[in-house]
Formats: C-alpha cells, sequence, structure tokens
C-alpha cells in the first residue's frame, strides 16, 4: 500500500490582496519503505508540499489518500489523530521540548495516544538505544549537542512507529559529517522499522542518498527520478 498519494492538489495562499499559487495540480505516490526527497529551488513549493502529505495543511482542491484512507472529509481532530498515529515529524530547528529530558521528548508521543507507563518505557529505551544515545535519556535539549538533538528528534518521530517520517531540512544545522552520521542513522532506522521517509533538502549528500527525487519548479513537479529505474539499478529496491 503507498503511504501517501496526492492527486491533482493545489494550494494557494493568500496574503492581503494577493494570491499566492504555491502548489498547482500535484499528483505524487510516495513509495513505501523508501527516501523520498522533493528538492528545488526557494520558493518552489517544497515545504508547502511537505505540509500537505504531512496533513498539517489542507489542499484548495485535490486528493489525498494516507495508507488509502481519503483525508478531505476527516474534520480536525479526525485529522490530528491520523497524524499522531501514521506520520512522525522531523523539524529543521528540532522542536524538542527544552523543558522535557531526552526521554521524555520520545515519551510525549507516546503519552499522546494513551500508551501504558511500562510499554512506554521500553520504547523510549528502545529508541534512545537505536540512536545511539542509550545514556543520554536524562539530558534536556540545552545539554545535548546539534547532532545529538537531531537524533532525539528522530527517535521521536519514530516513538509511535508511523508509516511515514517527514523532516523539512533536517541537516541544514548540522556540519557535513554530523549530517552523513544522521543520514545513515535515518537510512537504518528506515530499513529496520519499515518506515518511508520524506524529505526536503538542498543537501547533496541526502540527495545522494535519495530513492526517490521529486523535482518541484514553481509549485509544479517538473519530472521524478527514481534510483531503481536508473540503467545501472545504483541500489535495489527492497
Ligand atoms: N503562509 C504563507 N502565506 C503566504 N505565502 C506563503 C506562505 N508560505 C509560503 N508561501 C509562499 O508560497 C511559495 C512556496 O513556499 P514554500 O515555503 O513551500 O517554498 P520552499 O520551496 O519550501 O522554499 P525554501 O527552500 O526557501 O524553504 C513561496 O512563494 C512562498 O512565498
Ligand atoms: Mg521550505
Amino acid at each position: 500500500m503507498l503511504p501517501v498519494v496526492l492527486r491533482q492538489v493545489s494550494r494557494t495562499y493568500h496574503l492581503d490582496d494577493v494570491e499566492v499559487p504555491a502548489l498547482r495540480a500535484v499528483t505524487l505516490d510516495v513509495r513505501p519503505q523508501r527516501f523520498t526527497v522533493i528538492s528545488g529551488p526557494s520558493g518552489s513549493g517544497k515545504t508547502t508540499l511537505l505540509n500537505l502529505v504531512g496533513c498539517i495543511d489542507r489542499p484548495d482542491s485535490g486528493e489525498i489518500l494516507v495508507a488509502g484512507e481519503p483525508v478531505q472529509q476527516l474534520d480536525d481532530d479526525a485529522l490530528s489523530d491520523l497524524r499522531a498515529r501514521r506520520i512522525g515529524f522531523v523539524f529543521q530547528s528540532f522542536n524538542l521540548l527544552p523543558v522535557l529530558t531526552a526521554a521524555e521528548n520520545v515519551e510525549y508521543p507516546l503519552q499522546l495516544l494513551g500508551h501504558g507507563a511500562a510499554r512506554r518505557r521500553e520504547r523510549v529505551r528502545e529508541l534512545l538505544d537505536a540512536v545511539g544515545l542509550p545514556a543520554h535519556g536524562g539530558h534536556r535539549p540545552g545539554q545535548l549537542s546539534g547532532g545529538q538533538r537531531q537524533r532525539v528528534a528522530i527517535a521521536r518521530a519514530l516513538a509511535a512507529a508511523p508509516l511515514l517520517v517527514l523532516a523539512d531540512e533536517p541537516t541544514a544545522n548540522l556540519d557535513s559529517a554530523t549530517g552523513a552520521a544522521i543520514i545513515a542513522l535515518m537510512r537504518r532506522l528506515q530499513r529496520e522499522q519499515g518506515v518511508s521517509f520524506v524529505f526536503c533538502s538542498h543537501d547533496p549528500q541526502l540527495q545522494a542518498e535519495a530513492d526517490d527525487t521529486v523535482h518541484l519548479h514553481d509549485g509544479r513537479i517538473t519530472h521524478i527520478t527514481r534510483a531503481d529505474e536508473r540503467p545501472e539499478g545504483r541500489r535495489a529496491a527492497q
């Protein structure tokens, strides 16, 4: 099953009297268990597209299906429930809650979903181990490095075992060695946890790792490159 499908999706922002068409009739299949990178110049609509894929925003027209379910008829509560169960987010500025420890930040989405304390603790331990921070659960974000914060954000995004993890420029604030380590970590977790990742990114390191690259220009998809359809078959699909 495709994690997300967009059919003829358009989104126009209204700023005072000016209409800003940010996405124009975008059609896209997000494939399962892949790295999909949305690339394009500044202002081409990457973040707008990511927000629609993540059901943070609604389109003006067109259809969006998450796990085969059309989302347009869902009310705001049903949509936020869908997000909590199905979609993890890694924000560029990390967005960890500063007063909570790393472990509490990872636990938070599980609390919102009403999971019991024992199950939450086990999942938090498993994820902090998976992102290489078994001893940092008690640190607050201010007591972690940028790369460590990003790891905690990734652990939090995976906490609820989502179908899809979305990240807007996840390596932009990191030096290239830390960025490479974060990309390798996300690739490993993508394989181990069977999730799909969708990124907006200008980072050549992340673009080189993409399975599918969606090229956006002026609110339209100009083309989609799929690594497993290249003649040399750079990476076999899993
Ligand atoms: N909330 C908003 N209100 C009005 N216009 C907006 C809003 N958000 C984005 N836009 C406009 O929509 C277009 C697409 O913006 P978007 O943020 O999706 O671009 P982007 O490709 O993510 O750019 P960047 O690489 O700079 O992050 C731009 O012209 C932008 O000015
Ligand atoms: Mg953007």
